[in-house]
């Protein structure tokens, strides 16, 4: 080649890279002494959350500007397992999925990027991201070295994800200065081998020149070591951080500090109240990082929304997550800066280095737009509309049947009976209607742990349907494993003898728009679960939200795009669509209600609704009564000392029981009539806290559970960040109880109380009983 043109081409090359603020040139990142160190220079990170599967393409490069404008210098992302291999062996990284497209986003705009591959994630996310078809296999386990399938299938993901994105580490010239091990072990074990071989798998599969990270909680990062990674530590809006950072400065004393997930707000979760972090609680703690000049990631800088089937769920006690992951982020779920989003910005700004200024904010590309009413005149009935049946022996998840989410209808005929009878379901996951001879007759949910239905006398042989919807996997915790359907078996019973009922007609429901598409609608009113259709015209396109409160539950197609769930309960009742979902001209929408709406018609609004609780079916928690402890004597009663961390009583001996009623007797500030507790462990005969994953809460004289989600199974959710709290203002003095049914006897050898952590000390237990007891305890 002339050398002219030679130069000329190079020039060219050149400059576009410096047009898009890129610098390809190979750069190093390492945690140094108490500080990070980007090409040899100390840097305190400031990252932002983005999740590119949460954001349309369309939308990437907005949501980049905008964290930046905000004040971020780095993206976090996690990598999602699960929506990358959605088949086993099927791998799709391109449109939507391009993830290695999101980085050099990050890059163009002259940011840095922390990837967090997992391979478990957490996040509010189906299964934490792990792919669903992992649980074909009946005796699966997962984040345990001692499950070879797992272990094996977690290798071929990581090598695949590195084909995307070891190109990307900044040794190579990308924007990927770190990259984390796995996600929180600390709150799941303490298997310290486990943990290395994920960090050796990272390493080999090609992100070997990256710093490692690991993050966890103040209260467990020393449950395992994990050489070669520097461990953040993660705490929500309003931390103390001098708390949050003091054992560890001691265990570390040469670590740089860092907060790996800076929670802005939180997730919501159906049936109970929108959560919202306040602003200032929120700056208070951020602006003791930056004078500490602690790097930190806010987590989210957007959530943005779980399309589809992605939200998941958390456990104990079951709470499917909404699709709408507003999170209460300083961007809102349309892409709008919000009143935080300024407040950090206005913060920021004081803290930049030299020379560094924060770009304009940038403009929203969408507006957003309102849709008048849409009728939907189209319907089909899903009990006309099945696909070919599966025959089973037994009831099986679905998951056995090939089918990845949605719902699952079991059929069967069941005899006559002259008396009524009762249907129990081991175990609903997640939310099931009985039909006899087509018509209702029950509803089971299993955030309330409901299964029994009672049928009416049967004159004659008579067609069992039960439909069971899976709503979002556990994707936190030991409930992790969560197949969906009918878990187990399925029992009638007499009253004298329970019989199991065998030999199922099966039909599964997936929620691919396929297979939505299929059914023959008709220009009549629905009866029953059905889909309904329907067209609307548009002149502009933009962001809407569709007010989904006349509806009963299930999903929304528009255009193809699945958007997600929708539930009567709240609190969200508005879907929200991206204004690239839309198009000028004539639009499609399907819904499938599996419930009943009320009106069958749908508004786009210019705003979401996250915040409004509707009317809930189930069998609620019976309300208070009062708790008669009359000749029944605590095992032990004492004081916990004041401050935060966790205290451990031993009781003198241990005591076998199945109920205990923990009492607080008065608060450690004198004139505070509430109570509050972020978590309780028993601690069983081992020393080790026992699974809460079956408790249940019997009693509770009072709990918060329309101002905030402080409701009293907040006590056993293992979420450290999340108090249960008598109800605010409540005028009532103490004691204040909480009755805990753990479902089996269980040798008691003492328990573990953590006191709340944020800068509040209200509600803070001082004095306390403990009871344990094998019998139910009385109430009058
Ligand atoms: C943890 C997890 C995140 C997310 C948040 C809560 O910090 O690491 O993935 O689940 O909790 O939103």
């Amino acid at each position: 080649m002339n050398k002219y043109i030679l130069s000329l081409f190079i020039l060219v090359i050149l400059s576009l890279d410096l047009a898009n603020g890129q610098q390809k040139q190979p750069g190093t990142f390492v945690a140094g002494d108490k500080e990070f160190l980007l090409n040899n220079k100390p840097i305190t990170i400031r990252a932002g959350e983005l999740h590119y599967s949460r954001i349309p393409k369309a939308y990437w490069d907005h949501r980049i500007k905008l964290a930046k404008a905000m004040g971020m210098n780095t993206i976090c992302i996690y990598l999602f397992w699960n929506y990358h291999e959605m088949e086993q062996g099927v791998f799709d990284f391109s449109g939507e999925k391009d993830v290695a497209e999101f980085v050099r986003l990050i890059q163009a705009n002259g940011m840095y990027c922390i990837l967090r591959p997992g391979p478990y994630v957490c996040a509010e996310w189906d299964m934490g991201g792990l792919p669903w078809w992992l649980l074909k296999k009946d005796d699966l386990k997962v984040r345990r070295k001692s499950d070879q399938f797992f272990m094996d299938r977690v290798k071929v993901y990581l090598k695949e994800a590195a084909k995307q994105l070891a190109p990307l580490q900044i040794q190579n010239g990308g924007p990927i200065i770190m990259v984390q091990v796995e996600n929180e072990y600390g709150t799941w074990g303490d298997d310290q081998k486990y943990m290395e071989i994920m960090r050796d798998n990272i390493r080999e599969v090609g992100f070997d020149k990256a710093q490692l990270l690991r993050c966890d909680w103040s209260s467990n990062f020393h449950r395992y070591k994990l050489d070669g990674a520097v461990n953040a530590l993660n705490f929500g809006a309003g931390s103390n951080i001098d708390d949050q950072f003091r054992k560890f400065k001691e265990m570390n004393p040469t670590s740089p500090l860092m907060c790996g997930e800076y929670w802005t707000g939180w997730f919501d979760q159906w049936g109970r109240p929108h959560e919202t972090r306040d602003v200032k609680s929120f700056i208070g703690s951020l602006k003791d990082m930056m004078d500490r000049k602690i790097s930190f990631s806010l987590y989210m800088a957007h959530g943005g929304t779980s399309f589809g089937q992605w939200a998941g769920a958390n456990a104990p006690a079951y709470a499917p997550t909404t699709s709408s992951y507003d999170y209460n982020s300083p961007i809102d779920e349309g892409g709008n800066p919000t009143d935080k989003f300024y407040a950090i910005r206005n913060l920021l700004k004081n803290y930049l280095n030299e020379g560094e200024i924060l770009p304009e904010i940038p403009q929203n590309p969408e507006k957003t737009i309102t849709i008048p009413a849409i009728e939907f005149k189209q319907t089909a009935n899903i009990f006309d509309n099945l696909p070919a049946a599966q025959q089973s022996e037994t009831v099986k998840p679905m998951e056995y049947f090939n089918q990845g989410w949605g719902s699952i209808i079991y059929r069967k005929q069941i005899p006559a009976s002259k008396t009524k009878q009762k249907l129990i379901i081991k175990d609903v996951h997640d939310w099931a209607t009985v039909y006899i001879n087509g018509k209702i007759v029950g509803k089971l949910d299993r955030r309330r742990g409901e299964n029994t239905v009672e049928l009416p006398a049967l004159k004659s042989k008579s067609r069992l349907d039960i439909l069971v919807e899976g709503m979002g996997r556990v994707n936190y915790g030991e409930a992790i494993i969560d197949r969906k359907g009918i878990t187990d078996k399925v029992l009638l019973s007499d009253g004298k003898t329970e019989t199991e009922l065998k030999n199922w007609e099966v039909y599964n429901l997936p929620v691919n728009y396929e297979f939505q598409t299929k059914a023959k609608f008709q220009a009549k009113a629905a009866k029953g679960p059905a889909w309904y259709k329907a067209t609307f015209n548009l002149n502009e396109t933009g962001y809407t939200y569709l007010n989904m409160s006349t509806w009963g539950k299930g999903m929304v197609w528009v255009n193809g795009h699945n958007l997600g769930r929708f539930w009567k309960i709240g609190p969200t009742q508005t879907l929200c669509i991206p204004g690239c979902f839309l198009k000028k001209g004539t639009n499609e929408i399907i819904v499938l209600d599996i419930d009943k709406p009320t009106a069958t018609s749908i508004a786009g609004l210019n705003h979401a609704i996250l915040d409004v609780i509707g009317k809930d079916d189930s069998q609620q928690r019976k309300p208070a009564k009062s708790l008669n402890l009359n000749g029944v004597n605590a095992v032990i009663a004492g004081t916990i000392p004041a401050g935060s961390g966790w205290k451990s009583i031993d009781l003198e001996e241990p005591v076998t029981g199945r109920y205990f009623c923990f009492e607080a007797l008065n608060a450690q500030n004198a004139n505070d009539n509430s109570s509050s507790i972020a978590e309780f462990e028993i601690i069983g005969e081992d020393g080790k806290a026992i699974s809460s994953i079956n408790w249940k809460v019997v009693f509770v004289d009072s709990e918060e559970t329309t101002k905030a989600a402080n409701g009293a199974d907040k006590l056993f959710d293992i979420q450290e960040s999340i108090i249960w709290q008598t109800k605010i203002g409540d005028k009532t003095n103490h004691p204040h109880q909480i009755v805990i049914d753990m479902g089996k006897e269980v040798k008691v050898k003492g328990f573990r109380i953590l006191p709340r952590s944020d800068k509040s000390t209200k509600g803070m237990v001082k004095d306390y009983r403990f009871f344990l007891e094998k019998k139910a305890f009385k109430f009058q």
